[in-house]
């Protein structure tokens, strides 16, 4: 089992730790609660960047006023209402302004985009030799291979900010493991069979149990796509086999993960619910340093572990069959639930229809090779259009 890719300077080089930071999808879940850490850890904020030239968008900058904006969506009157509004700001515009920030060598890039939209980001940061902390896991399902590739060309450094594989990394630094498990709370609807979720409506399939997320990772929880994702990532984070990896459900997600030792002993790490944990590490690792969370009491929890109802959530051994079958397929699966939860998210598509949706666009779209982001991106795009023209014809 190989630890994930790169390191331009030793990985966990404290000089890391004072590099300027950019933060993508700031005016997300994570983009939000990377700048709490940043402002705690007093590290500047060189660049932001969001898909929309939101008034959001500006309240953030004018908290900022040394950072440059980057915007790569909106049209030409909402991007120069933004300029307007930001006067003294350094505003630019569209994917190559986007690329630019995030590729700049001596960064850390904190990728909090959401979806496939971060796939190139991802790549420059780690071609650039920068430390990249990476919460877009769709990065590496995506587009494994060649992200672990342009970590080993540019000698970046790749940090991974989702709770699980945070842990997984912390555990295995140094320590040979033989067997990785991931732990998922459950999601909303644990214990429900699939005759209970026929009628689920989006507010109710939003309402995580122990965390507070953008809105496609909360309906991933709660189909198990999105621990499906996870257990692609940490394939390809940690070179582990699928049939070695395994998930168990955790409904008081204390345990972040497990890892199992050739011995047989089984480390844990344990924290609290609170992504400014991960966040902080992978801007302060090697070193440890006070963070914003409330430490738990131990002894006033009662810890519990049940196997997946993978007969309910099927789209949990949908992304194992999709991660054996290559990077096509694992793309695939990542844009036909894009659109699929997009749909449910807008009335379009029953919650049952997703993990549908995704099984019937694997059948049709197989798994192309994907030698380049090029043709990643037009596996993402081919995925996309047949998953859209599945929707259209369930409803
Ligand atoms: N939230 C969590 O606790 C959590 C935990 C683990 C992992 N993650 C992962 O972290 C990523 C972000 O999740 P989130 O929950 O923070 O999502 P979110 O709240 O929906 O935020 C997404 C961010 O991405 C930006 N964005 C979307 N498309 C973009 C594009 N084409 N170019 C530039 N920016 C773009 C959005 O900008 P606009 O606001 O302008 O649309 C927004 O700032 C996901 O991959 C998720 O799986 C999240």
């Amino acid at each position: 089992m190989s630890s994930p890719a790169g390191g331009g300077r030793p990985s966990g080089t404290p000089g890391r730790s004072h590099d300027p930071v950019v933060i993508l999808g700031v005016t997300g879940s994570i983009g939000g609660q990377a700048l709490e850490v940043c402002a705690h850890l007093d590290r500047p904020v060189v660049a932001i960047a969001a898909r929309n030239p939101s008034p959001e968008l500006a309240e953030i900058a004018r908290g900022r006023p040394g950072a440059m904006v980057v915007v790569t969506g909106g049209s030409s009157g909402e991007r120069q209402s933004l300029v307007d509004a930001l006067p003294g700001h350094s505003v630019r515009f569209g994917q190559e302004a986007l690329l630019e920030v995030a590729g700049t060598p001596d960064r850390t890039v904190i990728n909090g985009i959401v979806g496939a939209a971060g796939l190139r980001a991802s790549v420059v940061a780690l071609e650039a030799g920068n430390r990249l902390g990476l919460a877009n896991k769709e990065s590496l399902v995506v587009a494994g291979r060649l992200v672990r590739a342009a970590a080993e060309r540019g000698r970046g450094e790749l940090i991974p900010i989702d709770s699980e594989h945070s842990a997984l990394f912390q555990l295995t630094s140094g320590h040979p493991a033989r067997r990785l498990v991931l732990t998922a709370s459950g999601g909303p609807f644990r214990g429900r069979s699939r005759a209970d979720l026929d009628d689920v409506s989006p507010e109710q399939a939003l309402r995580h149990p122990t965390w507070v997320m953008g809105r496609r990772i909360s309906i991933d929880s709660a189909t198990l796509v999105n621990k499906g994702l996870e257990v692609i990532e940490a394939h390809h984070l940690f070179g582990v086999a699928y049939d070695d990896i395994d998930v168990v459900i955790h409904p008081q997600s204390v345990v972040h993960s497990l890892v199992e030792m050739a011995d047989g002993s089984m480390l844990a790490h344990l924290g609290v619910a609170d992504m400014r944990v991960p966040i902080q590490y992978a801007l302060t690792h090697p070193e440890r340093v006070p963070s914003l969370a409330t430490p738990f009491r131990l002894a006033e929890l009662d810890l519990t572990f049940e196997p997946p109802d993978r007969d309910t959530f099927r789209a949990l051994d949908l992304a194992y069959a999709a991660g054996r079958a290559g990077d096509g397929a694992t793309a695939a699966f990542n844009a036909a639930d894009e659109v699929a939860v997009e749909a449910f998210l807008g009335g379009r598509l029953g919650f049952l229809g997703i993990t549908q949706v995704i099984e019937l666009a694997l059948e049709k779209v197989g798994s192309p090779p994907v030698d380049s982001v090029d043709e990643a991106i037009e596996v993402d795009r081919s995925a996309r259009e047949t998953a859209a023209s599945l929707i259209a014809g369930v409803c």
